[in-house]
């Protein structure tokens, strides 16, 4: 029986509000969501707790590539929320057996990292003796760069691994066009990052990708759309935030009075901008430290001070108005206000938003 890989999508990045942008434009299309190891460094469990907030329903992988303390990097990440982890390939084999074995007692799963391990079949031997079955098979990033394309030998090796008994991920620039190379592999998960989160339309990147998959591992005939860019007006930005900052359980507001909503021939809000007031107990400065320091220098312009008590966003000042830099300024607010304490529905306010800006 054939089985049809699972898609992993890699969310390599720094910043913890940009990751759940992309999470939340892809998960529907996608099987795993992996939070990649430089967002491990960057946000730690927050990325792992924020993650399963937006996500759920969807495995969520941390890409831990713990070298040591392996029980202890296994319990964390669980204990946040992540399904599996990733063990470097590298790692004692003490270490490896401590993740192992508190996986298997949380009925969740550990990986072994290839990156960098050069004798893989005599360590996939040792680590298959202690029970691992899951292995990921990386063309690393900076080999890639440095040019190592994939080989036939990658494949020869990838069986070696799958007649041991691994249930075998592949990864390292992977793209549709790199996917024939690897229909004669029976691989468990596929993983993309790159290919996906720099598509112009990611969410249409993930589903060709994922249609792709079906098709040359399930034998599926499939039409797979042509991605198309969004590209907003400015009013449905603006409604797209005022909606998403209400899903927050936020209010907008203007002169100190809260507004009756988008739809109401009462509303106050016109244009690109939106007041909104800061929830009581929570310090504004603070707040405003921290929002700026999500949304970046790049964007800075489009988030600030109100009037006392509160903080405005505005889509009209955003470098480019796409879904990716919308959704970012929502993003970038909750993850804000969480960090001073206030919780917010990160979920719900970009479901509502990217709702709206996809009509
Ligand atoms: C880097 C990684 C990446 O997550 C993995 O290589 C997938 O990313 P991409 O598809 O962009 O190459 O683990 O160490």
């Amino acid at each position: 029986m054939t089985t049809i890989p699972l898609l992993q999508i890699a969310l390599d990045y720094t910043s913890l509000p940009k990751a759940l942008v992309m999470a939340s434009l892809t998960a529907p299309e996608v099987d795993i969501i992996e939070i990649g190891t430089p967002l491990c460094k960057a946000a730690g469990l927050d990325a792992i707790r924020a993650m399963r907030e937006i996500c759920p329903d969807k495995l969520i992988l941390a890409d831990f590539k713990t070298p040591d303390v392996g029980g202890l990097e296994a319990t964390m990440a669980f204990d946040a929320g992540a399904d599996m982890i990733t063990v470097i390939g590298g790692a004692a084999l003490a270490t490896v057996e401590q993740a192992y074995s508190v996986a298997q007692k949380r009925g969740k799963i550990m990986l072994m990292e290839l990156t960098g391990v050069r004798d893989i079949v005599a360590r996939a031997t040792e680590w298959r003796r202690i029970g691992i079955d899951r292995i990921v098979y990386h063309r690393e990033w900076d080999a890639q760069s440095a040019g190592r394309e994939w080989a036939e030998e990658d494949k020869v090796t990838i069986r070696k691994l799958i007649d041991m008994g691994y249930k075998v991920t592949i990864t390292g620039g992977l793209t549709i066009d790199l996917l024939p190379f690897f229909a004669d592999i029976p691989a468990t998960v596929l993983i993309c990052g790159r290919g996906i989160r720099e598509a112009p339309d990611p969410r249409a990147a993930a589903r060709q990708m994922r249609l792709a998959i079906a098709e040359i591992w399930g034998g599926a005939s499939s039409s797979a759309p042509t991605a198309r860019v969004i590209s907003p007006t400015a009013d449905v930005a603006a409604k797209a935030i005022r909606w998403g900052i209400s899903e927050m359980g936020l209010s907008l507001t203007i002169d100190g009075c809260e507004c009756p909503g988008c739809n109401s021939p009462q509303r106050f809000c016109h244009g690109s901008r939106t007041d909104i007031r800061i929830p009581s107990g929570v310090d504004s400065q603070q707040f405003i430290r921290q929002l700026f320091e999500n949304i970046g220098h790049g964007e800075s312009q489009a988030a600030g001070m109100g009037p006392p008590g509160s903080f405005y966003l505005d889509v009209g000042a955003l470098s480019q108005l796409n879904q990716n830099n919308i959704l970012g300024l929502l993003s970038a607010t909750s993850v804000a206000l969480q960090k001073v304490g206030h919780t917010t529905n990160t979920r719900a306010a970009m479901t509502v938003a990217h709702d709206i800006l996809s009509q």
